[in-house]
């Protein structure tokens, strides 16, 4: 292996990933005197945050009555009841002083004209468990990820942390005790290799969308934290379930926010029928996103797609009228003339159901601790981790999450981390040694795919895999094509042997941060499509067409799935959290889904 000289930095907490649930974290630390580093591989403002459109949730009642017992139960039913109840207890009562204190950072939400943040309705959000519809989320245009961004990285800069910008965290350093005690990461910028030790590493790395063909993700979403923590000998939970957005651009892919059916918008199909009133006969378009990514599809199959090939669906806002259309939606409007051609004024916008979230990550409780099964212990803590946002799975999103309730989580959980930082680590603590033989094992990885001298491309290896997912792990699935598809997954994770990285160098090296990310994605593709493979039921975003019902008595449990370093996948369970944090909500029993 060839010697690299190693920079040493040691700090109280490091944060990976400078999104929203990143930042969150950060300031947080910081607030708490906790010396914190944020190591990003992307400028902060550029994290995939920056994309969120629609808006935030909380049951602020500005608009009409609300109440967070109202969230809390439609997030549950959401979830398709796989969601934590105790997590989702405290995020929905949680997201009150979260949406106020962002508004006192400085967050420009959209007004009411009596001044309030104003709010929009958003698909399975209600009054009154399901009576009424419910404006609840919080909106800032059609563009609150990127106010939000802004705002908490304004507010991380007025805080002492320190950020490392366009690093890239390649492994994670854990002691032979299971605990983590910190990170290698490579400078992409000066070509130097880091190994920061710290008390607490806290994964905020975003989802891994970028394993599908469509995505409504940046292609920055590649599963690094995931690809971290499987290498490490950790699970993943819950990996079977993505979401699909139903209103990506046909072709491109692009996010057109469910705002746009918040504030009035429709979907149409070859009849020009509203056939949302056939599949969700109350909530229509504003069904949760399963329900109408899965109707979308059936009326494609069935012959009635719009356009030339019958393949995608038109979503109106024509109607609204230019002046909501410009207040409200104006991010949606430039969207739709530049990769549509639409003049959303006059004509419908092309549509097809896209990858946009993934429900599954890695394990935590409700304070951000990562935790695995060990010793019959479901819930045991793994020392030294944390995990919050997209990267995570608390679980508040159980098989389906509900529009907005993204925002939410990356500002709540990103909060509880560091409250329960504050609780665990006394500010300036000793260090231990690093184990030295895990940080030579980290860097011989890095050595040998900076030196990875196969014949095939890692874009080549990286297009099989996008196609296989969509193929393969798409809006409805069976145990046949998944089966298919995991054949055809082994083959692709093989075939990674033989990359091939042309470019040795170690400053901006764009082959290797690829070939690096690509391993993420390999990673979270192959439990992903296992995972889906093994739930032989329908829940939520995973819809097995040869086991159309949901099976709440075999079946209302998490899967965890493990890699091995020859690519097999293990599974176990965790049992679904059926109990809340306290006395003021009861535990909401499962039922029959429907909208
Ligand atoms: O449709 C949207 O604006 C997306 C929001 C979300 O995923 O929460």
């Amino acid at each position: 292996m060839a010697a690299y000289d190693v920079i040493q930095h040691s700090y109280d907490v490091v944060v990976v990933g400078a999104g929203g649930a990143g930042l969150r974290a950060t300031f947080g630390m910081a607030e708490k005197n906790l010396k914190t580093a944020c190591l990003t591989k992307v400028f902060p403002t550029r994290s995939h945050t920056v994309a969120a459109q629609g808006g935030m949730s909380a049951a602020l009642g500005n608009m009409g009555a609300d109440d967070w017992r109202w969230h809390m139960y439609d997030t549950v039913k959401g979830s398709d009841w796989l969601g934590d109840q105790d997590a989702i207890e405290y995020m929905c009562r949680e997201a009150i002083p979260a949406a106020i204190e962002l508004e006192h950072y400085g967050v420009p939400f959209s007004r009411t004209d009596d001044g309030r943040i104003y709010q929009r309705p958003f698909g399975g959000m209600t009054t009154e468990y399901g009576k009424g519809t419910a404006q609840r989320t919080c909106a800032a245009a059609d563009r609150t990820g990127h106010a939000i961004l802004h705002t908490l990285y304004q507010q991380a800069l007025k805080h002492e942390a320190e950020f490392f910008i366009e690093y890239f965290a390649t492994d994670l350093i854990m002691d032979d005790e299971g605990a983590c005690r910190g990170v290698l990461a490579w400078n992409l910028a000066e070509g130097t290799l880091h190994v920061f030790r710290a008390h607490m590493v806290v994964l905020a790395t975003g989802g891994y969308g970028r394993s599908y063909f469509s995505a409504t993700s940046a292609h920055t979403c590649t599963g690094d934290g995931n690809g971290m923590v499987l290498r490490a000998g950790l699970p993943l939970q819950d990996m079977e379930f993505t979401q699909f957005h139903p209103t990506g651009v046909y072709g491109a892919g692009c996010l057109i926010t469910e705002g746009v059916r918040g504030e009035g918008g429709y979907l149409t199909n070859s009849e020009g029928e509203r056939f949302m009133e056939r599949y969700a006969p109350n909530a229509k378009d504003l069904a949760s996103r399963d329900v109408v990514s899965r109707s979308m599809t059936i009326e494609i199959n069935e012959g009635r797609g719009v356009g030339p090939n019958k393949d995608h669906i038109h979503l109106h806002l024509e109607h609204l009228g230019p002046d909501v259309i410009h207040e409200r939606l104006p991010g949606i409007a430039e969207t739709a003339r530049i990769f549509a051609g639409v003049d959303v004024t006059r004509a419908p916008i092309p549509v097809l159901p896209t990858v946009h979230y993934n429900m599954g990550g890695i394990p935590t409780n409700y304070q951000g601790e990562v935790v695995t099964l060990k010793d019959g212990n479901p819930d045991a803590v793994v020392p030294g981790l944390m995990a919050i946002g997209e990267a995570a799975c608390v679980s508040v999103h159980g098989a389906n999450r509900l529009g907005s309730n993204s925002l939410l989580d990356i500002v709540v959980f990103g909060r509880a981390a560091a409250l329960r930082c504050a609780e665990l680590l006394e500010p300036g603590g000793r260090h231990r040694e690093l184990p030295q033989d895990k940080v030579d094992a980290a860097l011989d990885r890095f050595d040998k795919l900076r030196h990875a001298s196969g014949n095939t491309a890692t874009a080549a290896i990286r297009d099989r895999m996008q196609r296989t997912m969509q193929t393969h792990a798409a809006v409805f699935r069976t145990g046949d094509s998944l089966a298919e598809g995991i054949d055809k997954m082994d083959e692709v994770i093989r075939s990674f042997a033989d990359v091939n990285v042309s470019d040795r160098s170690m400053i901006w090296n764009s082959d290797l941060v690829e070939t690096l990310e690509l391993d993420n994605l390999l990673g979270c593709a192959v439990v992903s499509i296992s995972a889906a493979h093994n739930r032989p039921e329908s829940r939520g975003a995973h819809a097995r067409e040869d086991y159309p019902d949901r099976d709440d008595e075999h079946w209302m449990k998490h899967t965890l799935t493990w890699l091995n370093t020859q690519h097999q996948v293990s599974i176990d369970y965790r049992p679904v959290h059926d109990y809340t944090l306290t006395d003021e909500v009861e535990y909401f029993p499962p039922k029959q889904r429907v909208y």
